[in-house]
């Protein structure tokens, strides 16, 4: 699968379509350092600290944005979202766990790569192509 945003992916909010934008040139550029095995914990560290700033700006943006549209399944989408935070804070807590133990092997750091990487292409690419798209019908039908 090529990770590049689509138009119709698009859900007719600029900053919203460009923070998808972002996340999938992430996706993209994670894979190209898995396929090139040019993963380390540059890398790794790379990730952590992009979703960690990522996810708090996108999603309390993305859940403000529904909320003045009155979009009616905002706790629905909300408790989505915070699936994938519980799932980010135990990847961050093990990360954490390893470096302090100071157990981290390269192939720890490949493996971890892997896992991040085939959660945000699975969870998240399905999750703005379905799930977002749901919002973006809504606001086309109100305006
Ligand atoms: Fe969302």
């Amino acid at each position: 699968m090529k990770y590049e945003w689509k138009p119709s992916m698009s859900v007719n909010e600029n900053k919203i379509d460009s923070q998808h934008k972002r996340l999938l040139a992430q996706i993209a550029k994670l894979e190209k350092n898995i396929a090139s095995r040019n993963v380390n914990m540059g890398v790794l560290r790379d990730t952590n600290h992009f979703l960690y700033t990522y996810f708090k700006e996108h999603f309390t943006y993305e859940e403000k944005y529904m909320g003045k549209i009155g979009f009616p399944k905002l706790e629905q989408h909300k408790k989505v979202h915070q699936s994938f935070i519980q799932f980010y804070d135990g990847f961050q807590r093990e990360l954490m766990e390893k470096a302090r133990a100071r157990s981290l092997t390269s192939f720890d750091v490949k493996e971890m790569v892997v896992k991040i990487k085939k959660y945000l292409a699975e969870w998240l690419v399905d999750h703005l192509m379905k799930m977002d798209q749901e919002y973006a019908r809504f606001a086309k039908r109100i305006k």
